[in-house]
Protein backbone atom coordinates (compact mmCIF):
# COMPACT_ATOMS: atom_id res chain seq x y z
CA UNK A 1 0.00 0.00 0.00
CA UNK A 2 1.60 3.28 -0.89
CA UNK A 3 2.18 5.93 1.82
CA UNK A 4 2.04 9.57 1.13
CA UNK A 5 4.49 11.57 2.84
CA UNK A 6 3.18 15.81 2.16
CA UNK A 7 5.26 18.23 3.55
CA UNK A 8 3.76 20.72 5.12
CA UNK A 9 7.25 23.74 5.91
CA UNK A 10 10.25 23.42 7.89
CA UNK A 11 10.09 20.00 9.84
CA UNK A 12 6.38 19.62 9.69
CA UNK A 13 4.95 16.44 7.46
CA UNK A 14 1.72 14.76 6.96
CA UNK A 15 1.55 10.93 6.35
CA UNK A 16 -1.22 9.09 5.10
CA UNK A 17 -2.13 5.59 4.16
CA UNK A 18 -5.80 7.35 3.06
CA UNK A 19 -7.35 6.08 5.77
CA UNK A 20 -4.92 6.93 8.45
CA UNK A 21 -3.01 10.38 8.86
CA UNK A 22 0.06 11.28 11.08
CA UNK A 23 0.82 14.68 11.10
CA UNK A 24 4.51 15.47 12.61
CA UNK A 25 5.19 18.45 13.83
CA UNK A 26 2.51 20.44 12.61
CA UNK A 27 3.94 24.35 12.87
CA UNK A 28 1.99 26.08 10.27
CA UNK A 29 0.64 29.00 12.04
CA UNK A 30 3.61 31.39 11.49
CA UNK A 31 5.88 29.58 9.80
CA UNK A 32 7.02 31.37 7.06
CA UNK A 33 6.81 27.62 4.40
CA UNK A 34 3.45 26.99 5.24
CA UNK A 35 1.87 30.38 5.18
CA UNK A 36 4.12 30.64 1.71
CA UNK A 37 2.74 27.58 0.17
CA UNK A 38 -1.23 28.94 1.56
CA UNK A 39 -1.29 25.41 3.88
CA UNK A 40 -3.32 26.89 7.34
CA UNK A 41 -3.71 24.34 10.52
CA UNK A 42 -7.30 24.39 9.63
CA UNK A 43 -7.03 22.76 6.63
CA UNK A 44 -5.78 19.47 7.98
CA UNK A 45 -7.08 15.97 8.63
CA UNK A 46 -5.23 13.86 10.87
CA UNK A 47 -6.02 10.89 12.85
CA UNK A 48 -2.99 11.04 14.85
CA UNK A 49 -0.70 13.65 15.53
CA UNK A 50 3.49 12.92 16.24
CA UNK A 51 5.49 15.38 18.29
CA UNK A 52 10.02 14.91 18.36
CA UNK A 53 10.06 17.78 20.78
CA UNK A 54 8.64 20.61 23.10
CA UNK A 55 10.02 23.55 20.80
CA UNK A 56 7.44 26.23 19.50
CA UNK A 57 8.55 25.38 16.15
CA UNK A 58 7.44 21.56 16.38
CA UNK A 59 4.41 22.13 18.60
CA UNK A 60 3.07 24.46 16.70
CA UNK A 61 -0.89 23.89 16.02
CA UNK A 62 -0.94 20.50 17.73
CA UNK A 63 -3.88 21.83 20.19
CA UNK A 64 -5.96 23.53 17.82
CA UNK A 65 -5.59 20.30 15.58
CA UNK A 66 -6.09 18.00 18.32
CA UNK A 67 -8.96 19.72 19.47
CA UNK A 68 -10.52 20.45 16.13
CA UNK A 69 -10.13 16.45 14.95
CA UNK A 70 -9.58 14.20 17.79
CA UNK A 71 -6.45 13.61 16.80
CA UNK A 72 -4.37 11.33 18.89
CA UNK A 73 -0.93 12.74 19.94
CA UNK A 74 1.99 10.97 20.37
CA UNK A 75 4.87 12.46 22.34
CA UNK A 76 6.99 12.49 25.32
CA UNK A 77 5.89 11.85 28.50
CA UNK A 78 6.63 15.53 29.83
CA UNK A 79 5.21 17.34 26.39
CA UNK A 80 2.02 15.04 26.68
CA UNK A 81 1.45 16.26 30.34
CA UNK A 82 1.57 19.92 28.82
CA UNK A 83 -0.53 19.14 26.35
CA UNK A 84 -3.17 17.28 28.59
CA UNK A 85 -3.04 20.85 30.51
CA UNK A 86 -3.94 22.11 27.74
CA UNK A 87 -6.85 20.62 26.85
CA UNK A 88 -6.13 17.91 24.29
CA UNK A 89 -7.59 14.67 25.29
CA UNK A 90 -6.36 11.85 23.45
CA UNK A 91 -2.37 11.48 24.76
CA UNK A 92 -0.28 8.62 24.21
CA UNK A 93 2.87 9.21 26.19
CA UNK A 94 6.09 7.02 25.60
CA UNK A 95 10.15 7.87 25.33
CA UNK A 96 12.81 7.23 23.56
CA UNK A 97 13.42 4.13 22.87
CA UNK A 98 10.06 2.97 23.24
CA UNK A 99 6.85 2.91 21.08
CA UNK A 100 2.92 2.46 20.29
CA UNK A 101 1.19 0.11 18.54
CA UNK A 102 -1.42 2.24 16.34
CA UNK A 103 -4.10 1.22 13.95
CA UNK A 104 -2.23 1.78 11.11
CA UNK A 105 0.60 0.07 12.57
CA UNK A 106 3.52 2.13 14.84
CA UNK A 107 4.62 4.84 16.54
CA UNK A 108 8.01 4.75 17.91
CA UNK A 109 10.49 7.65 19.56
CA UNK A 110 14.22 7.26 18.85
CA UNK A 111 16.99 9.35 20.41
CA UNK A 112 18.17 13.08 19.31
CA UNK A 113 20.44 15.13 20.22
CA UNK A 114 18.92 18.50 21.02
CA UNK A 115 17.05 20.53 23.95
CA UNK A 116 13.55 20.77 25.09
CA UNK A 117 11.22 23.08 26.17
CA UNK A 118 7.70 24.88 25.93
CA UNK A 119 7.62 28.51 26.78
CA UNK A 120 10.17 27.90 29.32
CA UNK A 121 9.10 24.49 30.61
CA UNK A 122 10.98 21.31 30.35
CA UNK A 123 9.24 19.01 28.07
CA UNK A 124 11.43 16.06 28.41
CA UNK A 125 14.04 14.21 25.73
CA UNK A 126 14.03 15.40 22.56
CA UNK A 127 13.33 12.40 20.27
CA UNK A 128 13.35 11.41 16.31
CA UNK A 129 9.97 9.18 15.22
CA UNK A 130 9.85 6.12 13.84
CA UNK A 131 6.17 6.21 11.59
CA UNK A 132 5.25 2.76 10.25
CA UNK A 133 2.44 2.31 8.12
CA UNK A 134 1.33 0.63 5.61
CA UNK A 135 4.20 -1.55 5.31
CA UNK A 136 6.59 1.04 5.02
CA UNK A 137 8.81 2.94 7.89
CA UNK A 138 9.38 6.43 7.80
CA UNK A 139 12.34 7.48 9.96
CA UNK A 140 11.63 11.23 10.93
CA UNK A 141 14.75 12.22 12.85
CA UNK A 142 13.69 15.27 14.81
CA UNK A 143 15.99 18.23 15.52
CA UNK A 144 19.37 16.57 16.28
CA UNK A 145 23.36 16.31 15.47
CA UNK A 146 24.73 13.23 14.38
CA UNK A 147 25.82 10.51 16.13
CA UNK A 148 26.50 7.20 15.65
CA UNK A 149 23.37 5.10 16.68
CA UNK A 150 21.92 6.28 13.30
CA UNK A 151 23.61 3.13 12.07
CA UNK A 152 22.37 0.80 14.29
CA UNK A 153 18.17 2.67 14.41
CA UNK A 154 18.72 1.98 10.34
CA UNK A 155 20.58 -1.30 11.21
CA UNK A 156 17.35 -2.66 13.39
CA UNK A 157 14.28 -0.73 12.03
CA UNK A 158 15.23 -1.12 7.91
CA UNK A 159 13.08 2.50 6.92
CA UNK A 160 12.39 2.95 3.90
CA UNK A 161 12.45 6.89 4.18
CA UNK A 162 14.62 9.21 6.15
CA UNK A 163 13.46 12.59 7.26
CA UNK A 164 17.07 14.63 7.72
CA UNK A 165 17.17 17.93 9.19
CA UNK A 166 20.02 20.45 6.90
CA UNK A 167 19.64 23.65 8.51
CA UNK A 168 22.60 23.85 10.31
CA UNK A 169 23.07 25.81 13.48
CA UNK A 170 20.19 24.12 16.17
CA UNK A 171 20.48 21.03 13.85
CA UNK A 172 22.89 18.55 11.43
CA UNK A 173 24.15 20.78 8.34
CA UNK A 174 24.20 19.25 4.81
CA UNK A 175 27.46 17.68 5.34
CA UNK A 176 26.55 15.79 8.56
CA UNK A 177 22.94 15.06 7.74
CA UNK A 178 24.68 13.78 4.33
CA UNK A 179 26.62 11.20 6.76
CA UNK A 180 23.65 10.72 8.55
CA UNK A 181 21.33 9.64 5.42
CA UNK A 182 24.27 7.38 4.32
CA UNK A 183 24.40 5.63 7.99
CA UNK A 184 20.51 5.24 8.87
CA UNK A 185 20.99 3.54 4.83
CA UNK A 186 17.13 4.46 3.79
CA UNK A 187 16.80 3.85 0.15
CA UNK A 188 15.22 7.51 0.41
CA UNK A 189 16.25 10.58 1.90
CA UNK A 190 14.17 13.98 2.53
CA UNK A 191 15.63 17.07 3.81
CA UNK A 192 13.77 19.53 6.45
CA UNK A 193 14.34 22.10 8.89
CA UNK A 194 16.48 24.37 6.03
CA UNK A 195 15.64 28.23 4.53
CA UNK A 196 12.38 28.69 7.03
CA UNK A 197 14.61 31.58 8.12
CA UNK A 198 17.66 33.24 7.18
CA UNK A 199 19.29 31.55 10.26
CA UNK A 200 19.23 28.33 8.61
CA UNK A 201 19.53 28.68 5.35
CA UNK A 202 21.11 26.46 3.38
CA UNK A 203 21.78 24.93 -0.13
CA UNK A 204 19.92 21.58 -0.22
CA UNK A 205 22.04 20.55 -3.22
CA UNK A 206 25.06 20.24 -0.96
CA UNK A 207 23.14 17.13 0.75
CA UNK A 208 23.74 14.63 -1.28
CA UNK A 209 24.44 11.41 0.30
CA UNK A 210 26.33 8.49 -1.54
CA UNK A 211 23.46 5.51 -2.29
CA UNK A 212 20.62 7.45 -1.24
CA UNK A 213 17.41 8.79 -3.71
CA UNK A 214 16.85 12.71 -2.30
CA UNK A 215 13.56 13.62 -2.89
CA UNK A 216 13.33 17.90 -2.05
CA UNK A 217 9.90 18.64 -1.57
CA UNK A 218 8.83 22.26 -1.74
CA UNK A 219 6.39 23.36 0.79
CA UNK A 220 3.02 21.30 0.24
CA UNK A 221 4.52 19.21 -2.18
CA UNK A 222 4.13 15.23 -1.54
CA UNK A 223 5.24 11.88 -2.67
CA UNK A 224 4.59 8.64 -2.55
CA UNK A 225 6.51 5.50 -1.18
NI1 LIG B 1 14.18 22.23 18.34
MN1 LIG C 1 13.43 23.03 15.39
Amino acid sequence: MPVNIRFLGHAAFSISDGTHTVLVDPFITGNPQSEAAGITADSLEATHIALTHGHEDHVGDTVAIAERTGATVFAGFELCNLLGEQGVANLEPANPGGGVGMPFGRLALTFAYHSSSFQGRYTGMPAGLLITMGGRTVYHCGDTGLFGDMKLIGEIHNPDVAIVPIGDRFTMGPADATRAAEMIGAGIAIPCHWNTWPLIEQDSATFRPSGVEVRILEPGGATEV
